[in-house]
C-alpha cells in the first residue's frame, strides 16, 4: 500500500507533481535546507500551484497570494484543524482532544482563547507591563550606568519568558519569581529544538532525552503545584475549569496541556521580540526615530519618562505606537516562516479564480507559505531590506499592497490565517512592544564590534518564526535622561 501511495502519478486537472527520487522523504530534505528558495524554483519551472511530496504527505502550494482567498475562506472540503489536533497532542503529550473521549472540549478550548483579546487584552497588557517591570527592575537595572555586554537572544529570552510566564500563570504562593526558571527555560529551549521532528511525527521515544525532558517540563505544571499560584491569567484559569470537568484526563495530561500553551506562548514571541530588537539596534536611525515616538506619547499623556518610578504604558497609549509596530511587522515579515495547512475531507474541485480551478485528492495537504508572499519584490520593493517605516504612509498604517495590479487582501500572515489565525497575536504585539518601549527608554545599546550580521537557523522552517543561527553581542547602559 505504502509504495502505492509514492507511485502517485498526475491526473487530469491535478496540479504537477513533483516527487524526488527518494520515495519516503521525497523533497524534505532540500524543503528543510532553503524552503523559501526551494519553492521560488519551483514556481518558476511550474507556475503558482504545484504539488509536492514531503515526508510522505502530498502538499500542494498555492504560490500567488492573489490565490489565497479561495483557501482560507473554503468551507467544508478543506478542515483547518485536522493537521494540528494530530500532531499537537503527540508533540505536547496529551490524549487527542478530539476523539470523542472529551466531548465539547475542542469547542471549549477555542473559546477560550477569547481571554486572550478583547477585553481580557486589558488585563494580561497590564499584568504584563508589571511583571516586564519586576523582571527589569531585579536583573537588569541595578548597577550603575557603565557599560556591560550581554547576548541578544539569551536577554531576549530570559525576560521575555519570565514576564510572559508570570503573567499567564501567575506567581507563587510567597514570593513574586517562581524558582526553578532557569532550568525550566532552558529544558524548553531543548524541546524546542527537537520540535521540528516531532512535528514531522518522529516518536519521541527515538529522540534521545527528549522525553524525559518533557516530562519535566509537564511537571512543571502539575495541577497541586498550579493550584497555589495566585494572579493566574483568566485564560489559563478557564482552561483548568475546563479540564476538571472532565474524569478521564489524568492530573499528567492536565498538566501537558498547560505545557502546551507555555510553548505557544513563548516559542515565537522570544524569536520575534529577538528580531525586532536585533533589527532597530543596527539600525539606529530607525531606532531613534521609535524612541522619540515613545518619549511624545508619554509626553502627550502628560507624563515624562521617569527612569527613577516605575514606567506604565497602557493599551491605549500601546496602540498610538505606529513606528514602534511598523517596524515590528517589518521584522516579522523578514523572519516569520510558518507554513499555513488545511487537509482535503474529500475528493473534490478548489475554485481559484472565476475559469480556474484544481483537482485535489482526499488527504492532501494543501499549503500557504506566507514566506514566499513575504520576499516577493513586486509586493515588497527590495525586500530583503529592513524598512522600519515600511507599514507607514502619511502618518497612518499603510494597509495597501499590490501584486499584478490587483490589491491584496493578504499581505502580511506572520500569524497564519483563517480559522487558525494565532489567537495570542494581539497580546503579543503588546508584550513585544512593551518590551522594546522599556528597552528604548531605560538603555543606550549597540552591537559589539566584530560580528557578522546575523543570519536565520532555517531548521523552523514552515513552523513559524525562525531563529538566529549565531546569538548577537550586545553592549549596553542605563541611559541618564
Ligand atoms: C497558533 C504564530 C504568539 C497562542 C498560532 C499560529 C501561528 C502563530 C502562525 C497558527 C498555526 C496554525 O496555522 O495552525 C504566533 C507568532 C507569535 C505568537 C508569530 C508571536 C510573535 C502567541 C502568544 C500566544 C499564542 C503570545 C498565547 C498567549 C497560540 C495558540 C495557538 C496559536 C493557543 C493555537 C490556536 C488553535 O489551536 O486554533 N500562532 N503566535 N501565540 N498561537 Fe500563536
Amino acid at each position: 500500500l505504502l509504495s502505492m501511495r509514492f507511485r502517485r502519478t498526475r491526473r487530469d486537472g491535478e496540479p504537477p507533481l513533483i516527487k524526488g527520487w527518494i520515495p519516503f522523504l521525497g523533497k524534505a530534505l532540500e524543503f528543510a535546507k532553503n524552503a523559501h528558495g526551494f519553492l521560488a524554483s519551483y514556481k518558476k519551472k511550474h507556475g503558482d500551484v504545484f504539488t509536492v511530496l514531503i515526508a510522505g504527505k502530498y502538499i500542494t502550494f498555492i504560490m500567488n497570494p492573489l490565490l489565497y482567498p479561495y483557501v482560507i475562506k473554503h468551507g467544508k472540503q478543506l478542515d483547518f484543524h485536522e493537521f494540528s489536533d494530530q500532531v499537537a497532542p503527540m508533540t505536547f503529550g496529551y490524549p487527542p482532544v478530539r476523539s470523542g473521549k472529551f466531548p465539547g472540549m475542542c469547542e471549549h478550548i477555542q473559546k477560550s482563547f477569547r481571554l486572550l483579546q478583547g477585553e481580557n487584552l486589558d488585563r494580561l497588557t497590564e499584568s504584563m507591563m508589571g511583571n516586564l517591570m519586576l523582571v527589569f527592575q531585579q536583573d537588569y537595572l541595578s548597577g550603575g550606568s557603565q557599560w556591560r555586554t550581554e547576548s541578544m537572544y539569551q536577554f531576549c529570552n530570559s525576560v521575555m519568558f519570565e514576564a510572559t510566564f508570570l503573567t499567564m500563570y501567575g506567581k507563587p504562593a510567597h514570593t513574586n519569581r517562581h524558582s526553578g526558571m532557569v532550568t525550566l527555560r532552558e529544558d524548553l529551549v531543548k524541546f524546542d529544538n527537537m520540535f521540528p521532528l516531532l512535528i514531522a511525527r518522529i516518536p519521541i521515544f527515538f529522540l534521545r532525552g527528549t522525553k524525559a525532558i518533557r516530562d519535566k517540563l509537564i511537571n512543571y505544571f502539575h495541577p497541586k503545584k498550579m493550584s497555589s499560584w495566585s494572579n493566574t491569567s483568566g485564560f489559563i484559569k478557564e482552561r483548568a475549569a475546563l479540564f476538571e470537568q472532565y474524569d478521564c484526563l489524568g492530573d499528567i495530561d492536565k498538566a501537558a496541556h498547560h505545557f502546551a500553551i507555555l510553548w505557544a506562548s513563548v516559542g515565537n514571541t522570544v524569536p520575534a521580540t529577538f528580531w525586532a530588537m536585533y533589527y532597530l539596534v543596527i539600525h539606529p536611525e530607525a531606532l531613534a526615530v521609535v524612541r522619540e515616538e515613545i518619549h511624545s506619547v508619554l509626553r502627550v499623556s502628560g507624563i515624562e519618562a521617569d527612569l527613577n518610578k516605575d514606567i506604565f504604558l497602557t493599551r491605549e497609549q500601546l496602540d498610538r505606537l505606529l513606528y514602534l509596530e511598523s517596524s515590528i511587522n517589518e521584522s516579522l515579515r523578514l523572519s516569520s516562516a510558518s507554513m499555513n495547512i488545511r487537509v482535503a475531507q474529500e475528493d473534490f474541485s478548489l475554485r481559484l479564480e472565476r475559469e480556474r480551478s484544481i483537482k485535489v485528492r482526499k488527504g492532501d495537504i494543501i499549503s500557504l507559505y506566507p514566506q514566499s508572499m513575504h520576499m516577493d519584490p513586486e509586493i515588497y520593493e527590495n525586500p530583503e531590506v529592513y524598512k522600519f517605516d515600511r507599514y507607514i504612509e502619511d502618518g497612518k498604517e499603510k494597509t495597501d499592497f499590490y501584486k499584478d495590479g490587483q490589491r491584496l487582501k493578504y499581505y502580511r500572515m506572520p500569524f497564519g490565517s483563517g480559522s487558525t489565525k494565532c489567537p495570542g497575536r494581539y497580546f503579543a504585539m503588546n508584550e513585544i512592544k512593551q518590551f522594546l518601549s522599556l528597552l528604548l527608554l531605560y538603555f543606550d545599546m549597540e552591537v559589539v564590534e566584530g560580528q557578522t550580521a546575523c543570519t536565520q537557523d532555517p531548521s523552523r522552517a514552515g513552523l513559524g518564526i525562525l531563529l538566529p543561527a549565531t546569538d548577537v553581542k550586545i553592549r549596553y547602559r542605563l541611559r541618564r535622561e
